[in-house]
């Protein structure tokens, strides 16, 4: 029996929002890209004419269109909240892009919204779907390892936004550890009890006077009394590079590679090997999983596979290492 393909919309077809609609246009098997909206409506226009998908002039009429069962939302941050709720209270199954919203009280409206029907939400927290970090919690899961001890983790980005320093550390919370919040949630099956974040402009691109910090190291501690050390640092101009270990007290799960290609080149100065540009690359399969994953639970109405609560306890931490940051002590982690 064949099915139809539903419909996906995408709100915020920028550089993110444009792999999404990709992705439904190509890859995914149970998937259509139905329609587009930017802000930006020449973007929109043109996103829409390369991949032969309608472009919509408000998200109104994105939202009005009956092809459209699903909704992913790549906008940017500020406007997740309010568009997740007026998408899911139409009835829309909702992929919303991290951070799920700015504050707890709005990551509430969103799961509020979302519980009052019948709509599925998943926050996209892609690394879930990586085959090597999937694999690793499995494992750990399973207690084949011991008992988990210690998340270490390194997420090191090329560039270096040009912040001011009024914006302090938010951005690096709610944009870059926010996964390592979510993936130590997921990779320990716990939930995380405080946050103790140190950060400074480290800068080496430009001057570094008047900038928001561009590294961070945030000290996690678990309710269960697991511990995890989380890097995050903007700018490390060599690649892009994301690297996680789980120690537990039988052995010790890595995950992360640094080749992007199998291409070596081995000449008499040595042997080197190219690196991953950025995270479109990196997590290229995972982006195409978890659309495909979202696509068929949307179809067979099953659970999502990230949810609002999930979202929220990541945006906590986010904010408890902002807190921190502000603060110089470690921060409890709201419920
Ligand atoms: N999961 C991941 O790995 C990942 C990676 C990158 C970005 N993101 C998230 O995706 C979101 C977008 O990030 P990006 O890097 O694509 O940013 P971007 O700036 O490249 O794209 C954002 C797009 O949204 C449009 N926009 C602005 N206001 C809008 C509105 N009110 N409604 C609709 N569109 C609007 C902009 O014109 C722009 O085209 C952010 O929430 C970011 O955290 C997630």
């Amino acid at each position: 029996m064949t099915r139809d393909r539903i419909g996906v919309g995408v709100v915020g077809v920028g550089i993110m929002g444009r792999r999404h609609a990709e992705n439904a246009a190509w890859w995914i098997p149970g998937g259509r890209l139905g329609a587009v909206f930017d802000a930006d409506r020449a973007l929109a226009s043109r996103v829409g004419r390369d991949l032969e998908a309608e472009a919509c002039g408000s998200l109104e009429e994105l939202l009005g269109r009956d092809d459209v069962r699903i909704v992913v939302i790549a906008s940017p941050r500020e406007f997740h909240a309010e568009q997740a709720v007026a998408a899911l209270s139409q009835g829309k199954d909702v992929l919303l892009e991290k951070p799920m919203a700015l504050s707890l009280a709005d990551c509430d409206r969103v799961i509020a919204a979302a519980e009052q029907g019948s709509a599925r939400l998943q926050i996209g927290f892609m690394r879930r779907y990586d085959a090597a970090y999937a694999e690793a919690r499995r494992l750990v899961l399973s207690g084949a390892l011991g008992e988990a001890l210690l998340v270490r983790a390194v997420h090191r980005d090329r560039e270096a936004p040009d912040l001011p320093a009024s914006r302090g550390v938010t951005d690096m919370m709610l944009e870059s550890t926010i996964h390592d919040f979510d993936l130590s949630r997921f990779l320990l099956g716990d939930e995380i009890a405080s946050v103790a974040t140190t950060a400074a402009v480290l800068c080496h691109t430009r001057g570094a006077h008047g900038h928001a910090p561009n590294a961070a190291l945030n000290a996690v501690r678990f309710a269960g009394g697991a511990l995890a050390d989380i890097e995050t640092y903007w700018g490390a101009l060599y690649g892009y590079d994301v690297r996680t270990e789980i120690v537990c007290a039988n052995g010790t799960a890595l995950i992360g590679y640094q080749p992007h290609s199998g291409l070596a080149v081995y000449t008499p100065a040595g042997a080197t090997h190219d690196l991953f540009p950025g995270f479109l690359e990196r997590f290229n399969e995972a982006y195409r999983a978890e659309l495909a994953d979202f696509v068929d639970g949307s179809l067979e109405r099953r659970p999502p596979a990230v949810t609002g609560r999930d979202g929220r306890a990541a945006v906590a931490a986010a904010l408890a290492g902002v807190a921190s940051f502000k603060s110089g002590r470690a921060e409890p982690v709201a419920g």
